[in-house]
């Protein structure tokens, strides 16, 4: 399949022309995900944000919480250069030392199955907290995403792949939280969608 080029055209026209998030909705989700993690006692003293492009989640972390150490990556030499992020493929690192807090917003869909499986599995060598991951599937790209606002050059695969991949280091909490089978948290059993 031909292969996007993360560059200074596809962030201005997925970023700034005609955003699929905005930064305001991605705000809104951050706060949602850092209030959830304060609600599970788990402390947020560390966040990686994998594939990071402008660096909105990041920076959300530098604004809000100034005390909590953000590590931002991108593939891209472009995104790397003008959003200031260390120039990493999560298909093929994870870092030395596992973070509270993983970030995987939107950048599965770009990987092959082989690299979206090694992906998953450096994520989980990342994590020992919480994961928050979207990627939209084969049944999203139907129903919920807007093609005209999506970038549909993408891998399309269902769900029950990812779940498969992500529930072997992961119990799903849901809206795309997932957290770590070494995080020791007590979740009340309606509050998670998997064990
Ligand atoms: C749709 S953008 C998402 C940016 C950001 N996470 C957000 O939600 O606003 C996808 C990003 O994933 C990055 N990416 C793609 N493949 C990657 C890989 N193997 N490792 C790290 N980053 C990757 C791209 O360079 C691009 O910046």
């Amino acid at each position: 399949m031909p292969r996007t080029v993360f560059n200074d055209l596809y962030y201005q026209h997925f970023y700034a022309d005609n955003p699929v998030h905005t930064a305001e909705k991605i705000h809104q989700l951050a706060t949602a995900v850092d209030a959830l993690c304060a609600w599970w006692d788990l402390p947020v003293r560390t966040v990686l944000d994998i594939g990071a492009g402008p660096g909105i989640w990041r920076d959300w972390y530098h604004a809000h919480r100034p005390d909590v150490e953000v590590q931002s990556i991108d593939i891209s030499e472009h995104a790397c250069t003008a959003f200031g992020h260390e120039q990493k493929d999560i298909t093929a690192w994870h870092p030395k030392k596992s973070v509270d807090l993983v970030i995987c917003h939107s950048v599965l869909q770009y990987l092959s199955n082989a690299g979206a499986a090694a992906a998953i599995k450096n994520i989980s060598l990342a994590c020992h907290g919480v994961l928050y991951v979207e990627a939209p599937t084969a049944q999203d790209l139907e129903s919920v995403v807007d093609p005209t606002a999506t970038d549909l050059n993408i891998y399309r695969r269902t769900g029950a792949w990812y779940r498969k991949l992500l529930l072997i280091n992961f119990q799903q909490i849901g809206a795309g939280l997932w957290l770590s089978r070494s995080a020791v948290v007590p979740l009340y059993e309606l509050e998670s969608a998997s064990k």
